[in-house]
């Protein structure tokens, strides 16, 4: 994706799948807005990968419903006063997860964003200035200039959550983004993203489900890019000195309940990451 591109078509699709996900029986959180915001384009979309990976549903589900409760640790316990959603789509966090004093930034490529603001602007009651938007190409800009431009407080501590992005990134720029965050945030502060295994990435032996969903997202104009097996060492060389992943089987059997082979998650993470080690203890 570059800045000539058009607003994502992913970030709508997961935008979907939020809205099947707030529905559930037993929901794992309730998005009011993401139906209307992903509307009948999102769910299209959505309905063309569930053939192709039937898991996606479920998977981001878990992913959204484990971000959120990182957001009410960071704010309730730690105190956290700013919530950065980078790559933040058709995120609804900022309307969904308000609280008195904390600051929400949006930081998206510029084409996503216009987009979202202008759907945001025909949903009637969405708190449209509950988040800061800010503008920013991970694959040439710096997010602490963004975001400091945007009255962004390098000296206080915040919650970074980089939700579904750092797939579509080339390494370069996941590896500036994470070195700038590294350098660049209060030390108190904690990043948090998902990513994928190399295989996937790279395309290499997958099954032909995993392979159909793969080329899937590239057609939608997103091509997966990055993928790793370890992102510790990445990590560690961008400088984090803090750093703990965890699989969505391990999420699945904590906020499910259960462990099922066939859910198939292979090749999905989620990774905490900090430059000193958190007073907290994170989930
Ligand atoms: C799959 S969507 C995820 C959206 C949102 N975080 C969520 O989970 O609902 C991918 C997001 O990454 C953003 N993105 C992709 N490449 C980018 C780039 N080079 N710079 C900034 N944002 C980018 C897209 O604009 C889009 O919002």
């Amino acid at each position: 994706m570059d800045v000539t591109s058009s607003a994502s078509k992913t970030a709508l699709m997961v935008c979907a799948y939020r809205a099947r996900a707030s529905r559930w029986e037993k929901p794992l959180f309730v998005d009011p807005w993401a139906e209307k915001l992903a509307g009948e384009e999102g769910e299209a979309i959505a309905k063309r990968l569930d053939a192709r990976f039937p898991p996606m549903e479920l998977w981001l589900g878990l992913r959204v419903a484990y971000l959120d409760r990182l957001v009410g640790l960071a704010v309730d316990r730690c105190n956290v006063r700013q919530v950065v959603i980078l790559g933040a789509g058709y995120d609804t966090r900022a309307a969904r997860l308000p609280r008195a004093g904390v600051t929400f930034y949006e930081v998206d490529h510029p084409a996503t964003q216009a987009s979202k603001r202008e759907r945001l602007s025909t949903l009637p009651g969405y708190p449209i200035e509950n988040a800061r938007y800010v503008t920013c190409n991970f694959e040439r800009e710096d997010p602490i200039a963004q975001l400091a431009g945007a009255g962004f407080d390098t000296h206080e501590p915040a919650l970074v959550i980089w939700e579904g992005v750092v797939p579509y990134l080339t390494e370069g720029a996941v590896r500036a983004t994470a070195s700038r965050l590294a350098g660049g945030l209060d030390p108190r502060s904690l990043v948090a993203f998902d990513f994928v295994g190399k295989r996937f990435a790279e395309g290499q032996k997958l099954s032909e489900k995993d392979e159909q969903t793969r080329a899937y997202v590239g057609e939608l104009g997103e091509p997966i890019r990055y993928g790793s097996d370890d992102i510790l060492p990445l990590l560690a060389e961008c400088g984090f000195r803090w750093v703990r992943s965890l699989d969505f089987n391990e999420l699945a059997l904590e906020l499910l309940g259960d462990y099922k082979r066939e859910r198939q998650f292979r090749f999905q993470h989620i990774a905490l990451a900090a430059v000193r080690t958190p007073v907290a203890q994170w989930p």
